[in-house]
């Protein structure tokens, strides 16, 4: 009976974790992004991570707490964190298959990932350590191609017949953590983290204070949609559905390593962006 509940345990803990950057995305650009404030914000985020408890959960780091939202959503059967049950959509935005620019688009849902990235900084400008969370959580999401998507298969959660490098698996969970789980290669995702800021400062990542979510979004729309992602294929219309099967193998790793290694950085840096503003009351 032991063992069976073990099992059940982890299976859902696995689950719970399937749709959304996996935790080691979440972890590299949260750290990242604090790693790019002034000493001052950077001791206000910290302040706020002290001040974070739910239901008696804490977190000792800002890069440990990115995770919360997806925490939560691992728990919404039971009571205590039922207030949390409704916010599934905040990760991800669908689209029709027909949309080409997001910016008016027909949206699938009106709570998606824009209404998340307003909730967490206008959390975080109050002082809500929660808004701290949420808003370092969804800048990760937004960055994820697939997290940018349709409806009728989950973001690709139900292309579900993928073999090859990244064992058998979905298309979604490649994006949420295959690829970076290849990249990282054994290495522990600090120290990943650590070599991209270098590329950071050397590539002299910055971004521009005029955009929006929707660009963000545009970006992971037009990457989810380009051919070699196999997600859908265009033609006059709309990106036409694929069927379920892929096989990936390590040239699909080789192209698009170099995209989520560029998604990861710019996700921080517009963190780090947004962070600051939203940090208003330290100098
Ligand atoms: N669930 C439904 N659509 C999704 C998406 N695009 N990303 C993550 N989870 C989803
Ligand atoms: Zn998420
Ligand atoms: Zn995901």
């Amino acid at each position: 009976m032991k063992k069976i509940l073990i099992i059940i345990i982890s299976l859902t803990s696995i689950s719970s974790d399937a749709s959304a950057w996996g935790k080691d995305g979440h972890r590299i650009v949260c750290y990242m992004a604090e790693q790019l404030l002034s000493e001052a914000k950077q001791a206000a985020v910290n302040t706020l991570v002290s001040q974070f408890n739910v239901n008696g959960k804490t977190y000792e780091t800002f890069a440990e707490g990115c995770l919360f939202p997806d925490y939560v959503k691992g728990r919404t059967d039971e009571d205590a964190w039922k207030r949390y049950r409704k916010d599934g959509p905040l990760h991800y935005v669908n689209f029709s298959r027909k949309t080409k620019q997001v910016k008016g688009a027909e949206v699938k849902n009106s709570t998606n990932i824009m209404f998340g990235i307003q909730k967490g900084y206008s959390y975080t400008a109050q002082r809500n350590p929660e808004g701290l969370f949420l808003l370092g959580h969804v800048f990760g999401d937004a960055h994820q191609p697939l997290h940018a998507g349709y409806a009728d298969d989950l973001g690709g959660n139900k292309i579900n017949q993928v073999a090859g490098l990244y064992g058998t698996t979905n298309l979604h969970a490649v994006w949420d953590y295959g690829i970076i789980e290849v990249a990282l290669n054994g290495s522990d995702w600090q120290e990943y983290a650590d070599a991209l800021l270098t590329q950071i400062q050397e590539e002299n990542l910055s971004y521009d204070e005029a955009e929006f979510a929707d660009t963000i979004i545009q970006e992971s729309y037009d990457i989810a949609t380009s051919a070699s992602v196999q997600y859908c294929e265009w033609d006059r219309k709309k990106c036409r559905k694929l069927g379920p099967t892929r096989t990936l193998d390590k040239s699909y790793q080789d192209t698009h390593q170099p995209i989520v290694e560029q998604r990861l950085k710019m996700a921080a840096v517009r963190l780090a962006g947004w962070l600051d503003k939203a940090i208003h009351w330290v100098e």
